[in-house]
Parts: C-alpha cells; sequence; structure tokens
C-alpha cells in the first residue's frame, strides 16, 4: 500500500490525512477481495523500516493502527474475517500489541477470508527470525517446510499476486520467501485512490498469465 505520502502533498493536505485516507481505501479493497472469493490477503501496513520516519508520522501510524483495529474488528469479524498479524510484535507497543492479540483470537475461528496484517514486517528479518527459531539444523539440511514453519505465519499460503501501488516496481522487503513465484502487477495509482474495481482488475489480470513454475 504505497503512495500515501505522495497523495496528501497532492492534496494539500498533511500525512496523516494520507494515510487517514490510506486506510479508508483498505477498507473497500478488504470488502471486495472477500466478495470475489480471495482466500488469503496481505498488506504491507508498517515495515521494519518505517521506524525511521519522523516521530510524528509515525506516532500519528501507531495510533491510527489503534483505531482502526477498535473500529473495524468488530464489522471484520461479522463478515467472516479472519485477521492475523506478521512481524516482530515485540516491538510494538504493549497496548498495540494487546489489540493485535485480541483481535487475532476474536476473529480467529473465522474462514471467509483470512487478512493478514504485515506490521513491524521485514522479509528479510522474517528470514533471520526464522533462522533463529529452527531449534537446530538435521543432519541432512533444513526442508523447504521446516523452514516454512518457522516463519511468522506458517500456514499463509504463497502468494499467486502481488500488487504494488504508486508506480514503484520493486518489492522492499514484502514476503521475500513466499512470493518466489508470485505473479507482480504495479498499478501507478496512488494507494489511497486504489478502488475495490482496480482490485479486480489485477485480479482479473492474474486470470491472464501463465504459470510454470520453472516447469514447461
Ligand atoms: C505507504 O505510503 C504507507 C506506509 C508506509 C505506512 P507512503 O507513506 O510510503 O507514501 P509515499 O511513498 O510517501 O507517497
Ligand atoms: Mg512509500
Amino acid at each position: 500500500m504505497d503512495g500515501n505520502g505522495r497523495w496528501a502533498r497532492s492534496h494539500n493536505v498533511p500525512i496523516a490525512a494520507g494515510h487517514r485516507a490510506g486506510a479508508r481505501a483498505l477498507k473497500e479493497v478488504v470488502r471486495r477481495a472477500g466478495d470475489i472469493g480471495v482466500s488469503d490477503l496481505t498488506v504491507f501496513s508498517f515495515s521494519t523500516e518505517n521506524w525511521n520516519r519522523p516521530k510524528d508520522e509515525v506516532d500519528d501510524l501507531m495510533t491510527l493502527f489503534s483505531e482502526m483495529i477498535d473500529r473495524e474488528v468488530p464489522e471484520l469479524d461479522a463478515e467472516g474475517v479472519q485477521m492475523r498479524f506478521i512481524g516482530r510484535r515485540d516491538d510494538l507497543a504493549p497496548a498495540l500489541r494487546a489489540r493485535i492479540e485480541d483481535a487475532e483470537r476474536r476473529t480467529g475461528e473465522n474462514t471467509r477470508l483470512r487478512l493478514f496484517i504485515a506490521m513491524n514486517y521485514g522479509g528479510r528479518q522474517e528470514i533471520l527470525d526464522a533462522v533463529s527459531r529452527l531449534a537446530s539444523v538435521p543432519e541432512d539440511g533444513v526442508t523447504e517446510d521446516a523452514f516454512r514453519a518457522a516463519l511468522y505465519g506458517p500456514d499463509l499460503i504463497d502468494p499467486e499476486l502481488v500488487i504494488r501501488t504508486s508506480g514503484e516496481q520493486r518489492l522492499s522487503n514484502f514476503l521475500l520467501w513466499q512470493s518466489a513465484y508470485a505473479e507482480l502487477y504495479f498499478s501507478d495509482k496512488l494507494w489511497p485512490d486504489f478502488t475495490a474495481d482496480d482490485l479486480e482488475l489485477a485480479v482479473a489480470h492474474y486470470g491472464t498469465r501463465e504459470r510454470r513454475f520453472g516447469g514447461r
């Protein structure tokens, strides 16, 4: 979800308003994802590198995350959305962590759509954390299955499609292990302008791709 800052600048509003507009776009996209039968949706909300932003902006984002959880969880729960968080949650404020754990508990049995929220997430950090979590390396080496089991979301299916907004064409540390065979889709729209219809366009485009996974 990239482009909140540029959206704010182009509308002559504070950065915080850009993030809030981004949150509104997310709500619409999550709803449509459920409607069109997406089973797993992962959104990159806050990266391990985002702490380097000005303190005001980081504080505002943390407040926004808490507000969003408080406001949206009841509705998401009622719609059958299971909420999961991936990332280094130990570095988050205790109050936010408590909300995260509460949201996961409350929605844990839902099956309509699994919404993974990457929060304080970094793909390289996830790989390093997985390596540290592997208690020991068996003599015949680590298998893909064993490694996957040590990731933040062991049951998170590999993304079939990765969408990046705002015209940037890079992965920026997102699901590095899991995206090995993902189709990449780039939209020039800034995230707050990305609509549910844009999601459908991206999914339809995905339907035209031929995936061979290195085969013929
Ligand atoms: C993405 O939008 C939102 C977060 C990283 C939380 P940006 O804030 O990165 O927007 P730009 O790149 O400055 O436009
Ligand atoms: Mg950005």
